[in-house]
């Protein structure tokens, strides 16, 4: 088993879906913290409900983004956290912190990666006009959204979607491919 943490800055959808797969033993891996960088967020909510030890950290307290950086750092490492996995954080990494943590940081994008990356990727797809677009889960490189793929999943826009049925198919779509990509990232298989 494992030691991952999650980041996240909202709603944290992804992260319950990461909690609950780990509690029901689908992925072989322990959830032993999570990082937020908004004190509003509803994933802190889900994070104490769950029980599992949380790190919030506001941009503002500290002097620059590599002393907030350091200070996740050193809970990461005090963890013994093996794998990151980013759900929703928008903070952009530095090189540095990417560095430190080669091959063992992962996120979940709203898209076919490598098209529309960035963070409207939901509605660029809808409004571009193209039926098929989908979800990503890959490496975190330091260019955004851009490391290897380890999973990808087309989800068809239909004439019928909106905005928002389109979001809800994409976000069920996540929740399910997270957790694989985590369980292959446990099981040495990416
Ligand atoms: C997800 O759509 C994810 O792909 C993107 O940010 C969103 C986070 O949602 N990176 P949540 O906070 O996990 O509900």
């Amino acid at each position: 088993m494992i030691n991952i943490a999650v980041f996240c800055s909202g709603n944290g959808s992804n992260l319950q879906a990461i909690l609950d797969a780990a509690r029901d033993g689908l992925i072989p891996c322990r959830v032993k913290l999570m990082v937020c960088d908004n004190p509003g967020a509803y994933a802190i909510k889900r994070a104490e409900d769950s029980g599992i030890p949380r790190l919030i950290v506001n941009r503002k307290d500290f002097p620059s983004r590599e002393a907030m950086e350091e200070r996740i750092a050193s809970e990461v490492d005090e963890k013994n956290i093996k794998l990151i996995c980013l759900a929703g954080y928008m903070r952009l990494l530095s090189g540095r912190f990417v560095e430190r943590y080669a091959g063992r940081i992962i996120n979940v994008h709203p898209a076919l990666l490598p098209a529309f990356k960035g963070k409207s990727a939901i509605r660029d797809a809808f409004e571009s006009g193209v039926n098929i677009s989908g979800v990503t889960v890959h490496f975190v490189t330091e260019a955004v959204d851009s490391g290897p793929v380890i999973l990808q999943e087309a989800v068809v826009i239909e004439k019928s979607d909106t905005i928002e049925t389109l979001t809800e198919k994409i976000h069920k779509v996540e929740h399910r491919l997270y957790p694989q990509a985590i369980k292959l990232f446990c099981q040495n298989k990416t």
